[in-house]
C-alpha cells in the first residue's frame, strides 16, 4: 500500500475500526498538512512534537520542511496506523500512546523542551477542559515564544484562550482540505504577539 490511494485505505479502516478517535471524514490534505508543517522550524535543534500523526500526510509534511526524522517525536493511539508510519518514515521516533499524557511520555523519553508542537488530534471530541489541560501541558514543553498549532473545522478555536495563561491567533484557513479547517496558534500567554 503506497500513496494517496495507501493513505485512503488505512485512514478508512482506521475510521470504521473508531470514527470518534479519528474524528475527521478524510484524511489531511497536502496543502493543510504543508501549512501546519510550515510553523517547524528546520534549524532548531529541537525535537517538533506530532500529535495524531494518522495516515501520515503531516508527518510527511514536517520532514519535507527539512525537519530531520531523528528530531521528530509523533504521537498516536491508534495501533493500527503504526506499523505504516514507521515502515514509511524510519528514523521518526513514532510513540504509540496518548497525547493527553504528552508529560510523562516527554519525560520518558528525556525531552523537556519542544521547538514545535503540530496537532491534529480531533480536539472537538474530547470535554473543554481536557482540551485546555492538554494546551496547558503542551505549552508547558514548548521553548519560550514557540508555538502549538492546532486545526479546527469550527469557526471559533477548539480551545478557547485564557487570559494570563495562553493565547490563540488565527494563521490561516485552508479552503484545499475536506472539509475546509482553520489552523489556529496557541502560545504562552507572554509570548503572544
Ligand atoms: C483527524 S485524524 C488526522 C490524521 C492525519 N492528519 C491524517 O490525515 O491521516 C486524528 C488522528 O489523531 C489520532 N488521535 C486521536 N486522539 C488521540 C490521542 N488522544 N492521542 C494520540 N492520537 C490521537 C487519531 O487516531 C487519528 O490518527
Amino acid at each position: 500500500m503506497t500513496g494517496k490511494s495507501g493513505n485512503m485505505q488505512a485512514f478508512y479502516h482506521g475510521w470504521l475500526m473508531n470514527p470518534r478517535k479519528i474524528g475527521a471524514i478524510a484524511p489531511t490534505s497536502a496543502v493543510m498538512a504543508r501549512e501546519m508543517a510550515g510553523v517547524a522550524r528546520a534549524d532548531s535543534d529541537l525535537p517538533v512534537l506530532e500529535l495524531g500523526p494518522g495516515t501520515g500526510v503531516i508527518t510527511k509534511a514536517i520532514l519535507d520542511q527539512g525537519v530531520a526524522p531523528e528530531n521528530l517525536v509523533s504521537v498516536e493511539y491508534s495501533e493500527g496506523f503504526l506499523p505504516t508510519l514507521r515502515q514509511r518514515y524510519s528514523g521518526v521516533n513514532f510513540i504509540f500512546g496518548d497525547a493527553f499524557d504528552i508529560s510523562r511520555i516527554a519525560r520518558e523519553l528525556g525531552i523537556r523542551r519542544f521547538d514545535t508542537v503540530i496537532s491534529a488530534l480531533p480536539l472537538l471530541n474530547f470535554p473543554v477542559e481536557q482540551r485546555v489541560k492538554l494546551v496547558d501541558a503542551v505549552l508547558d514543553l514548548l521553548e519560550p515564544g514557540r508555538p502549538m498549532v492546532q486545526f479546527s473545522y469550527g469557526l471559533s478555536p477548539p480551545v478557547p484562550a485564557r487570559p494570563g495563561r495562553f493565547s490563540v491567533s488565527h494563521l490561516t484557513t485552508v479552503f484545499w482540505n475536506l472539509p475546509p479547517a482553520r489552523l489556529w496558534l496557541y502560545r504562552h500567554h507572554e509570548a503572544a504577539v
